[in-house]
């Protein structure tokens, strides 16, 4: 419990959380580049074309000093499921549980629109990202072979979310 509590009272004091924006596009995908090999990057044509699109929900932790932190990006799949698009913490930041937080945020917003199932894909060499799925509560439902590349297998997980009301409605839909 101490450890939880200090996780979440060293984040709202160190990064201000908003809506990602048109004006976020750059950087977003200058992180992207950072958080990614060069096949699982996104081009700034799909930063774009995410921006774009006003239901999607998207957050982004800026630091003290103003850089993007991180960002994450649920695409809406009607009529009550939802899919994480993306999620980038910069290395400066990991393991302070900014993903934990962002990914929360951004389902609990998800949650208030009545979008309770969620899922992602994931590359299976990804070990960091499946084990911080796993541990948020997320499932492997199957391999997909060849998702990325011939023989660059995903992994398909989902999660269906149940916060408790009052922890939805506190929460800000930044959109
Ligand atoms: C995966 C990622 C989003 C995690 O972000 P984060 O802010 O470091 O995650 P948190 O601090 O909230 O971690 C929560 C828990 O997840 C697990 N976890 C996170 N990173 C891990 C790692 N590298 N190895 C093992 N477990 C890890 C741990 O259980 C961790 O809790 P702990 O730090 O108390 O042990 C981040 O590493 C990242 O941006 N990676 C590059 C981009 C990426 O792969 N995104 C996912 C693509 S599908």
């Amino acid at each position: 419990l101490m450890a939880i509590t200090s996780t979440l009272m060293f984040l709202p004091m160190n990064f201000s959380f908003r809506a990602g924006e048109m004006r976020d596009i750059e950087a977003m995908y200058a992180l992207d580049q950072i958080c990614f090999q060069r096949i699982f990057a996104f081009t700034k044509a799909t930063f774009r074309y995410l921006a774009a699109n006003c239901d999607n929900i998207s957050i982004v932790a800026e630091s003290r000093a103003g850089s993007l932190a991180g960002f994450a990006i649920l695409e809406i799949h009607p009529p009550d499921s939802t899919c994480l698009t993306t999620i980038d913490i910069h290395p400066d930041f990991r393991r302070k549980g900014l993903g934990s937080h962002l990914l929360q945020h951004a389902l609990k917003i998800a949650s208030g629109r009545g979008l309770f199932k969620t899922h992602l894909q994931v590359y299976v060499g990804n070990e960091a990202a499946i084990a911080f799925y796993l541990g948020f509560g997320y499932c492997i439902e199957e391999y997909l072979p060849d998702f990325y590349a011939r023989g660059v297998d995903a992994c398909l997980m989902s999660f269906e979310v149940h916060f408790p009301a009052e922890s939805i409605h506190e929460i800000r839909d930044y959109q």
